[in-house]
Order: C-alpha cells, then sequence, then structure tokens
C-alpha cells in the first residue's frame, strides 16, 4: 500500500488503526424531533438511518478529522452538514462520530479497517418545521444537496493533501503523528483517495454552459451517476461518461415495495426477490459500492471464467433495507397543523377523482401496504421534463473488456462493442449477484414480495419485466399520499 519512496520507513500500519470506528462527540447541536406513527418503532428508525449498505467513501476516521474547505471547522459539524441539507443526529455505537442521518460506518471484512458511506435515509428521509416543532418523516424526499456535498468533499481532501499545515493537523489526529513514516504513508494514501475523488468528481460534472446550481438541493440524476460508475470506473474506460444531466426528484419511499414498478422513468420492475434487490444493488454501485469488473488470471480463463467481478455491496444488509421499507407506511397529517377546511376538502376531492385519479390511484389506507399496479404514462402525454427518460435510452458507451459477453452475465445477447450504458451497470449488478448467488437469493427472500414461484421463473419474467421497461418511454405514477 506505500509506494517506493516510503520504503526506508516499515511505518507499523499502513492503514489507519482504526478496527471499529471510536467514539467522538456530535460536532454541534442535535434538535429534538417530534416522530409520526409511520409503522416502525425506535429501533426500526434507528436501524434504517445508520445500518450500512456496502458504501465506501473513506475511512470513517479521516472524515472525523477532515475540515471543511478553507476553513478548520469540522466538515461533520451539525451546521455545515445542515448547510448541505443532511439531518443532524445524535451519536450512538452505530453512529460513532455523530454524522447525519444516513451516514453509516462500516467494518471492512478484509482490512479491518471502520469506513463512511451512504445508506437510504441519507436521500430518503426529511423533516417538516412547523411553529417550533421538528417533524421527521422517514422515507421522505430529502432536501440535501448531493453534488454540493460531494465537491466540498473532494476540495477537502484537496486541500489536505496539499496543505502542510492542513496535513498536520489531519495527520496528529489521525495517525497520532504529524511527521514520520506514519504520517508519510497516510499522506501517500490520502493523495490516492483524492485522486479518485477528483476523477469521479470530472466524470460527474456538468458541462461548462449548465447553470451551476441545475443539479441542487432536492434533485439529483441518480442514474446518471450509476451509469459513469459503472460504464467508466467499474471497466476503466475513462471516455465513456456522460454528464449527468438529468436530475430528477428524491421520491418517497412508502408503497414503493408495493409498487410492479418504480424510478421516475418506469424502468426498474419489482418482480418478486428479485427487483428490488437488483435495484437496490445498482444503487449502491452509484453511492461508493466500488464496482470493479476485471480479467482474471490466465488459469482461471482455462476453464472459461475470464470475468471476476468486485464490489463492497453488503447484499444480505440491502435484504433487510428493503424488508424494513416494505412496511413503511405514509405519514398521517398531525393534529397539530392546520386542520383542513371541509368544505375545501369535499371540494377537493370531486376534483382529484375528476383530473387525477385515473392516474394517482386512490389507495385506502387499511390496503397501504398491498400490491397495487402504477400507471404508466408516455412522457409526451405527461409532457414532464424527458431527460431522464432519454438519457436512459440514448447514453452510448463503449463496452470494453465486456464485449463479447453476454449482457446479463448469465443471459442475455453478447455485447457488440458498444451498449448502453444503463446495460453496463445491469451486467455489473448481475455479475456481482452471480458472485455471491446464495447470499443474493437470501436477501431477496428477505425482502419478499409474496411469491410461489421458483427463483427460475422469477428470473424469466424479471428478463422479460425490464426489456419491456426500458424500451418504452414511460413514466410510472404513483399513487399521491
Ligand atoms: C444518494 C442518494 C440516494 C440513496 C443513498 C438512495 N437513493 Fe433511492 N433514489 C434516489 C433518487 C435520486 C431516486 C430517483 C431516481 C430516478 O427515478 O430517476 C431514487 C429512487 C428510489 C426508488 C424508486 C421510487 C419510485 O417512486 O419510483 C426506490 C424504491 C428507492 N430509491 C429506494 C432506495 C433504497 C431502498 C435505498 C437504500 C438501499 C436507496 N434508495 C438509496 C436517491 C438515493
Ligand atoms: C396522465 C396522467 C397524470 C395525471 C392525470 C396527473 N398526473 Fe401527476 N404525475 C404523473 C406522472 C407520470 C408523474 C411523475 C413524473 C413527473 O414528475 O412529471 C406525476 C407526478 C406528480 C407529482 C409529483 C410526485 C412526487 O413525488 O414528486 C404530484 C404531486 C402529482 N403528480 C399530482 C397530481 C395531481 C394533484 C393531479 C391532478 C390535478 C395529477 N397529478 C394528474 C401523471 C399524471
Amino acid at each position: 500500500m506505500h509506494g517506493g519512496g516510503l520504503l526506508a520507513c516499515t511505518p507499523t500500519t499502513t492503514s489507519t488503526p482504526a478496527v471499529s470506528a471510536p467514539r467522538f462527540a456530535v460536532d454541534g447541536a442535535v434538535p429534538e424531533r417530534t416522530t409520526l406513527e409511520q409503522g416502525w418503532d425506535d429501533a426500526t428508525r434507528r436501524a434504517f438511518w445508520f445500518a450500512p449498505q456496502g458504501s465506501r467513501i473513506m475511512p470513517y476516521v479521516w472524515f472525523a478529522w477532515l475540515e471543511q474547505p478553507d476553513s478548520q471547522a469540522l466538515f461533520r459539524s451539525t451546521a455545515y452538514m445542515s448547510m448541505l441539507g443532511y439531518l443532524p443526529a445524535t451519536e450512538g455505537l452505530d453512529n460513532p462520530a455523530g454524522l447525519p442521518i444516513g451516514f453509516t460506518t462500516e467494518t471492512d471484512a478484509k482490512s479491518g479497517e471502520a469506513f463512511l458511506g451512504l445508506t437510504c435515509a441519507a436521500c430518503h428521509t426529511n423533516q417538516i418545521d412547523y411553529r417550533g416543532t421538528r417533524y421527521l418523516i422517514e422515507g421522505a424526499p430529502t432536501l440535501a444537496n448531493f453534488v454540493l456535498f460531494y465537491d466540498r468533499l473532494t476540495s477537502a481532501l484537496e486541500q489536505t493533501s496539499a496543505d502542510d499545515a492542513r496535513f498536520a493537523r489531519f495527520a496528529e489526529r489521525v495517525a497520532g503523528a504529524s511527521s514520520g513514516c506514519e504520517a508519510a504513508a497516510l499522506r501517500e494514501r490520502l493523495r490516492g483517495l483524492t485522486a479518485d475523488a477528483v476523477a469521479r468528481r470530472e466524470a460527474n460534472a456538468l458541462p461548462a454552459h449548465y447553470p451551476e446550481d441545475f443539479t441542487s438541493y432536492a434533485r439529483l440524476d441518480a442514474f446518471g451517476n450509476i451509469q459513469n460508475a459503472a460504464s467508466v470506473f467499474a471497466i476503466n474506460e475513462p471516455g465513456n461518461g456522460h454528464a449527468p444531466v438529468a436530475p430528477v426528484s428524491y421520491p418517497f419511499l412508502w408503497s414503493t415495495h408495493q409498487s410492479d414498478v418504480v424510478q421516475w422513468n418506469a424502468s426498474a420492475p419489482n418482480t418478486p426477490v428479485i427487483g428490488p434487490l437488483v435495484r437496490n444493488m445498482g444503487e449502491v454501485v452509484g453511492v461508493f459500492g466500488n464496482l470493479r469488473i476485471k480479467p482474471t488470471p490466465w488459469w482461471q480463463r482455462l476453464w472459461g471464467h475470464d470475468l471476476s467481478y468486485h464490489s463492497t455491496i453488503n447484499i444480505p444488509q440491502l435484504g433487510r433495507l428493503e424488508a424494513w421499507v416494505s412496511t413503511l407506511r405514509s405519514p398521517e397529517w398531525p393534529a397539530e397543523f392546520p386542520q383542513p377546511d371541509p368544505a375545501l376538502v369535499a371540494e377537493g376531492e370531486a376534483h382529484y377523482e375528476r383530473a387525477c385519479a385515473m392516474c394517482h390511484e386512490v389507495i385506502p389506507r387499511d390496503r397501504e401496504l398491498a400490491p397495487y399496479v402504477s400507471v404508466k404514462t408516455l412522457v409526451a402525454v405527461v409532457r414532464t421534463d424527458p431527460a431522464t427518460a432519454e438519457a436512459a435510452l440514448k447514453n452510448i458507451a463503449r463496452t470494453g473488456l465486456l464485449e463479447g459477453h453476454k449482457s446479463k452475465v448469465l443471459a442475455g445477447e453478447p455485447f457488440g462493442p458498444t451498449a448502453r450504458s444503463i446495460d453496463i451497470a445491469v451486467n455489473g449488478v448481475a455479475g456481482v449477484a452471480v458472485a455471491h448467488l446464495r447470499e443474493a437469493a437470501r436477501a431477496g427472500v428477505e425482502g419478499e414480495r409474496a411469491s410461489g414461484e421458483s427463483l427460475v421463473q422469477l428470473a424469466k419474467r424479471f428478463e422479460e419485466d425490464v426489456a419491456q421497461a426500458v424500451t418504452s418511454r414511460r413514466f410510472s405514477t404513483r399513487p399521491v399520499r
């Protein structure tokens, strides 16, 4: 892990010696919040906020001590993270550095090192303030600015590796020494991680003529990020990048598990057992899941096994996260909120019945956890911004080392020299799932949507569902609650 220049040194460790993350005091104030009845007890809420999913941004202690760009204040301070739109949370064993909801710690099984990652709750939790009371809404769309977060994080890393005084403070806190072998090894590793972050930021940068805040608070081109993670970084084809110019609003999560299909462009069938797991694995690919597809060593190629799929995706955890989502209920209007005028409610109901219900089905609260079929509307009919639907169809990438291999690893047509960027991500997810078939099958069943079919039948159905979903320019309409 340490390069030639350091060989004269024999540091006792080259990685940060944090076997499990040490505890730090939360840096700032965490507001008191009120929760609403949504089908989750307190333990489930907290588990959903901090259950890691195999996302690896950087060593956890690094983030704990990283300073904000152009300031000596800590990046993780509640004021700074709130400015970026994330919701401060109290520290605990599951949240040792007092990070916001959705910022996790996970110990790498191989190195024993604790890493910082993101989980679902960072992007799918929100808070409504009313007369001084803060209502936490589980599964609600975040208002956070992920792009700004990553941009600032990368600047902080750049400044810490380049500036001697800043690095000395960092090294003293992280490794207990600001000079000598430990510090030199730390700096080299920091430079490597910084270079990776810069490359990721560049690949996901907007074209120069776009306004700087095009992807800003409350919207993100999740698919664009996933496509680049797979088609640029996983297969090491730097020319494959497509600027993520199709930001969408973050959706709410209640009743997503029950829909036949999800994602704004109706591209992700919820085929039982397989659908949700594949979609969640795809999400981790975009959220620091470190997907890498590599040629295998020559002796493995002798028996026809010539690609290997690696990632840090935590498949069993994805099963649990999905199982929790499947029990999440929509929030009810709090009694403390102003009560709606009954005459207007009646008028609104009639209007909704006329103008909305044909697309946004009304589902009574007692049937909230039952499966339903979402209405799919052609983009041209709903006249929404078509960018996200178009990008999935039009972004093309070189397949590189995947050329000639089955597009879905065990199934599908072989890849030609180019393919849709999204199909490269799908290939990556399939490859990781096949490499961990037992774990994947178990995780899929954990987040189960009742079905009596065998895994083989389900896989076949999933393939048909996907083929149908991706080629149609539709938008999915979920019940609005
Ligand atoms: C970095 C932010 C981020 C994280 C982390 C994240 N999501 Fe999302 N999620 C999004 C965005 C943005 C979309 C909308 C994408 C689209 O449809 O184009 C989305 C879409 C979805 C949808 C589709 C909803 C619908 O209405 O069609 C589901 C379901 C979902 N996410 C579940 C999850 C789960 C479960 C996790 C964790 C395992 C997770 N997400 C993690 C940002 C995130
Ligand atoms: C022809 C079908 C159709 C009709 C009719 C329709 N919608 Fe929609 N609606 C959609 C689709 C598709 C989306 C998702 C794509 C988008 O954002 O444009 C959507 C999105 C929405 C959203 C955003 C949901 C979110 O989580 O961000 C709201 C709110 C909404 N509609 C409310 C309404 C209301 C209220 C009416 C009636 C006055 C209505 N819609 C009529 C198809 C329809």
